[in-house]
């Protein structure tokens, strides 16, 4: 089954986006011409999935190169440098989008006549700088969907036939360049033919699970209830639930996970009910140099998002709300990561050095 939608494409001179916050209502492409547009839409969310704002960085950088493709080397590179800066401020909590910013600095930074130092950097051409960088962010793009294929793969054999899953905000197609990382696990468990059953939390306050996930899980032909987020735990109390699966922004060093808001709870509700919580993380998304969880930095975001549902204030006016994006789910709470590269068990600080070591 090949994603009929694509989250973000490259079209020569632009970057169209699938705008995400029109659906499930309104299937709106835009064309962006600059980083300053790219940065404006993640910030946004007109794209949103940490893989997805990587990808869309990466292309925002090559629209960068693109703008400058007339001028000298260095003033390509300066304006680049700058671009990559603008990039990297849009949201602070997903690694994926400074990884990929880094994925095509270091590599044109690195490069003999990519060098500040080199003295040959000015003979080279604007139009050169241009065609390295979207090569970087086309290979970026390409790799995604194999390393989602593989994980869910990896996933998919967690997966018991019959299971009913509990899975958290959006990360399948919408989320990544394609195919998704814990919607990826199941939706390789229905390709596999297991007749599964997904109870897709709503993910307050922007709804990606009710908007997002169930419009992909209608076009897989996956059988799905929307539930709403505090739904989760009673469920978990009268109801069979095999397992939760989830994806994440950033894995600290120690297994400690950042991911959309109340991910920390359905964890602790499913580790009192001995049910098994699963974080699908591909290995871009695993941050060695962040130690745990409370160095890692925590969006939050308007208060109308909590506020006011399109365009109606459901909240007393002068009331406030506090809205932070994502939360910290222990290391305790996980019982396994499942990577590009296999699945990974405790001990973490260990095991996931060592799945980032085999990585090529
Ligand atoms: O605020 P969002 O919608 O960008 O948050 C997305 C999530 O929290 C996802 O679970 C995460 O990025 C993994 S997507 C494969």
């Amino acid at each position: 089954m090949e994603g009929i939608y694509r989250s973000l494409q490259w079209c020569g001179d632009s970057l169209r986006l699938l705008d995400q916050r029109e659906l499930p209502l309104r299937t709106i492409y835009i064309d962006l011409r600059t980083p300053t547009d790219v940065a404006t839409a993640i910030r946004e969310m007109v794209v949103r999935g940490a893989p997805a704002i990587g990808a869309t960085a990466a292309y925002g950088l090559a629209l960068a190169t693109y703008e400058k493709r007339d001028t000298t080397w260095s003033e390509a590179l300066g304006y680049l440098r700058r671009s990559a800066a603008l990039l990297a401020a849009a949201r602070p909590t997903a690694v994926n989008l400074t990884w990929a910013i880094e994925q095509v600095m270091s590599q044109v930074e690195n490069t003999a006549s990519g060098s500040s130092a080199n003295p040959d950097a000015e003979t080279e051409s604007a139009e050169g700088l241009h065609a390295r960088v979207l090569s970087i962010a086309r290979r970026i793009e390409e790799s995604d969907r194999a390393t989602n294929v593989a994980l869910s793969r990896h996933g998919q054999s967690l997966v018991p036939e019959g299971a009913t899953i509990i899975h958290h905000c959006n990360t399948g197609s919408l989320a990544t360049v394609d195919y998704g990382t814990a919607l990826g696990v199941i939706r390789a468990a229905a390709e596999a033919h297991k007749h599964i059953h997904v109870l897709v939390d709503e993910t307050r306050p922007r709804l990606q699970g009710a908007r997002l996930t169930s419009w992909e899980l209608q076009q897989l032909e996956i059988p799905h209830e929307i539930i709403v987020d505090g739904a989760a735990a009673h469920l978990m109390r009268c109801r069979q639930i095999d397992l939760c699966i989830v994806g994440c922004d950033r894995v600290a060093a120690n297994g400690d996970v950042a991911n959309k808001i109340g991910t920390y709870h359905l964890s602790l509700a499913a580790k009192a009910h001995g049910i098994p919580f699963y974080v699908a993380a591909p290995c871009s998304t695993i941050d060695l140099a962040t130690p745990h969880g409370d160095a890692i930095e925590i969006e939050y975001r308007s208060d109308d998002e909590v506020l006011v549902c399109n365009g109606l204030r459901l909240a007393p006016l002068g009331a406030r709300a506090c809205n932070p994006a994502f939360d910290i789910t222990p290391a305790d709470c996980i019982t396994a990561f499942v990577t590009e590269l296999g699945v990974v068990y405790p001990p973490y600080s260990a095991n996931l050095a060592a799945v980032c070591r085999r990585k090529p």
